[in-house]
């Protein structure tokens, strides 16, 4: 595990992009796996005013997101689809088909978790998954709960989900309750990932993920048992992991403020 610890969220931004960019410029045709939040949007700007000014290169790039919420149409103001296309899609020269967002109206479910898992499969896998997490160690929509779910599936958001992400709805009530998404095996089977967070309010769940038990009930912490983890992170978000000394240890850890 590699941490970066940077000095605040435009510093995790301008590291997320330099890490994304490299990967892309080392394969042209990269499968990269996509967040959404408040987290990777000025990683994302950052990406798009490389490739404006030429220096990196969509047009073989495909991806995939981690999720959607389920009962919201692609235009919803609130979808994922609608927040890709704000954010990434619509200012860099990937090919709209060669984006991946899971469907957040499929006519039939089941067949399109399928599909999604099987698509990710028939291009050999993620080649580098971004990855933001809740307040409470979820990743994609995996919330805590007895058992890491492998597959694409329908998530029920947790209160603490609902509260978190009511801050772009008009109510809490409008929250849709239920996400399609991505599941562990996807996630843990990229080559290389890459987790971002930022702020006082994560500094509890990056330091349960890394440094606490491997457990279902705090989602990101099976990424300890991957073997390509990239942390970046800033100095409010890292509070609490810097005091964890055994595993401060275990991981190369780089400060840069
Ligand atoms: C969304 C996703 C979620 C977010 C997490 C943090 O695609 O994967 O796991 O990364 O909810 O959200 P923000 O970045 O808004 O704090």
């Amino acid at each position: 595990m590699e941490i970066y610890v940077v000095k605040d969220y435009k510093e995790m931004s301008k590291k997320a992009a330099k890490i994304i960019a490299e990967e892309m410029k080392r394969k042209k045709d990269l499968v990269l796996g996509l967040a959404t939040g408040s987290t990777p949007e000025g990683t994302y700007a950052k990406l798009a005013k490389m490739c404006e000014k030429g220096k990196i290169d969509f047009s073989n790039v495909v991806t995939f997101n981690l999720d959607e919420y389920l009962g919201l149409e692609d235009e919803h103001e609130q979808s994922y689809h609608h927040f890709m296309d704000k954010h990434l899609f619509s200012k860099v020269n990937i090919k709209p088909k060669n984006t991946n967002v899971p469907a957040g109206c499929p006519k039939n479910i089941e067949k399109t978790c399928e599909k999604y898992d099987k698509k990710i499969e028939s291009l050999g896998g993620i080649d580098l998954q971004l990855l933001g997490i809740g307040n409470n160690g979820h990743i994609g929509f995996n919330e805590p709960g007895d058992v890491f779910i492998p597959e694409t599936h329908v998530a029920k958001l947790t209160e603490a989900t609902l509260d978190a992400n009511a801050r772009l709805f008009k109510s809490k009530d409008e929250v849709p309750k239920e996400s399609i998404t991505m599941g562990m095996k996807s996630i843990m089977n990229a080559k290389k990932i890459l987790l971002l967070a930022s702020g006082s309010g994560k500094a509890n769940a990056i330091c349960m993920s890394l440094s606490g038990p491997i457990t279902p009930w705090v989602p990101a912490s099976i990424l300890q048992l991957h073997n390509d983890l990239i942390v970046v992170i800033d100095e409010e978000a890292a509070q609490q992991i810097l005091e964890q000394k055994k595993t401060m240890q275990r991981a190369r850890v780089y400060k840069s403020y």
